[in-house]
C-alpha cells in the first residue's frame, strides 16, 4: 500500500514538472517553515495533491511539499509533518520518506520544536540530536514484514552527518550542542514527573515527533541528521509550563537561526559530496 501511495505520489509530481532527482529531505517542524521560502525555482505542491502524504492539521504547519535549490543543492522541504497524535498512525510518515528516497535522496535532515529537561538548555537554543529514546511502546514498523523491519539503531543519528551538522554551526555562527530527544505520543505535554523520568533515562529534550520518522527513514537507508529548536522548558524544569502557543512563538522567532544553520549544512554539503 505504500509503495503504491509513492508511485502515484510520484506521478504526481511528475506531472508538475519535478522529476530532478533530490539530495534530501528536509522536514520542518512547527514554526520553522519559512526555510522553504528561500528555495530557488521552487515547485510547491500541497499534501492534499499527493497521495499517502498526511492531512494539514496542526495550526503552525503550511503542509506543502515543496521542491527547489537551496545553496546549490536540490533537495525538497516538508512543510509540516504528520505526527502520531493526529492519527494514531506511527507510519504516517512513511509515504513521504519512501517518496524521498524514490526522488534519490540519501539523507533526510528533520526538525522539530522540543521541550528541554536541562535546565541548562535555554529556550531559543538549537540542539543537534545524537540520539532517541523511544519507550512509548510504539514503533511505526509493528505490522511490517521481511526481516528489514529488524533496523539497526545504533546509527541512528549519523556520526558523519553530525559532524558536518557541528561544523556547519560554527562556520555560521549559531551554537548547536548535541542533545538525547525522548519521544513522547502527546497531544498532551508531559507531567513533571514524566520529565523527571526522562532525565533519568538518558533524555536532555521531549517532543512529539522524529523517532518514528528517524526510524522509518533508516529502514530505507536514509541517513538521518536531526535539529532541535528549543521552545521551553519541560513541565516543572525551572518553572517549566509549556503551552502551544508558547511553542509556536518561541519556534517562530528561532526560525532564522534555522534557516541559517541548514543553509550553512547544506553549503558544507555541496562542497564535500560534489554533487548538484
Ligand atoms: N513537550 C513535548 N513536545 C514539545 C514540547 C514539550 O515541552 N515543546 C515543544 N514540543
Amino acid at each position: 500500500m505504500t509503495d503504491a501511495a509513492i508511485s502515484r505520489a510520484l506521478a504526481a509530481l511528475a506531472a508538475k514538472g519535478v522529476t530532478d532527482p533530490i539530495h534530501a529531505l528536509i522536514v520542518l517542524g512547527t514554526g520553522l517553515s519559512a526555510f522553504a521560502d528561500g528555495l530557488e525555482g521552487a515547485t510547491a505542491v500541497p499534501y492534499a495533491d499527493l497521495p499517502g502524504f498526511p492531512a494539514a492539521g496542526v495550526s503552525g504547519h503550511a503542509g506543502r511539499f515543496v521542491v527547489g535549490v537551496a545553496e546549490g543543492l536540490r533537495v525538497a522541504v516538508m512543510q509540516g509533518r504528520a505526527h502520531y497524535y493526529e492519527t494514531g498512525d506511527a507510519a504516517a510518515m512513511a509515504v513521504p520518506l519512501g517518496l524521498a528516497k524514490s526522488l534519490g535522496a540519501r539523507e533526510a535532515i528533520l526538525t522539530n520544536a522540543s521541550g528541554s529537561c536541562d535546565p541548562a538548555l535555554r529556550p531559543g537554543s538549537i540542539a543537534l540530536l545524537s540520539d532517541h529514546v523511544n519507550f512509548s511502546g510504539r514503533n511505526p514498523l509493528i505490522g511490517a514484514a521481511g526481516d528489514d523491519r529488524f533496523v539497526p539503531m545504533d546509527d541512528a543519528y549519523d556520526a558523519r552527518l553530525r559532524e558536518r551538522m557541528a561544523r556547519a554551526s560554527k562556520a555560521c555562527g549559531v551554537p548547536a550542542r548535541e542533545a538525547v530527544y525522548m519521544w513522547f505520543s502527546g497531544p498532551s505535554f508531559e507531567t513533571k514527573a514524566e520529565v523527571r523520568a526522562a532525565r533519568v533515562l538518558g533524555a536532555d529534550l521531549v517532543g512529539m515527533s522524529t523517532a518514528p520518522e528517524t526510524i522509518l527513514a533508516r529502514r530505507i537507508g536514509l541517513r538521518v541528521v536531526a535539529l532541535s529548536m528549543v521552545t521551553n522548558f519541560a513541565s516543572g524544569v525551572s518553572g517549566g509550563a509549556p503551552t502551544h502557543a508558547e511553542t509556536k512563538i518561541v519556534a517562530a522567532e528561532g526560525a532564522a537561526s534555522m534557516r541559517r544553520l541548514l543553509s550553512a549544512y547544506l553549503d558544507l554539503s555541496r562542497r564535500e559530496e560534489g554533487r548538484p
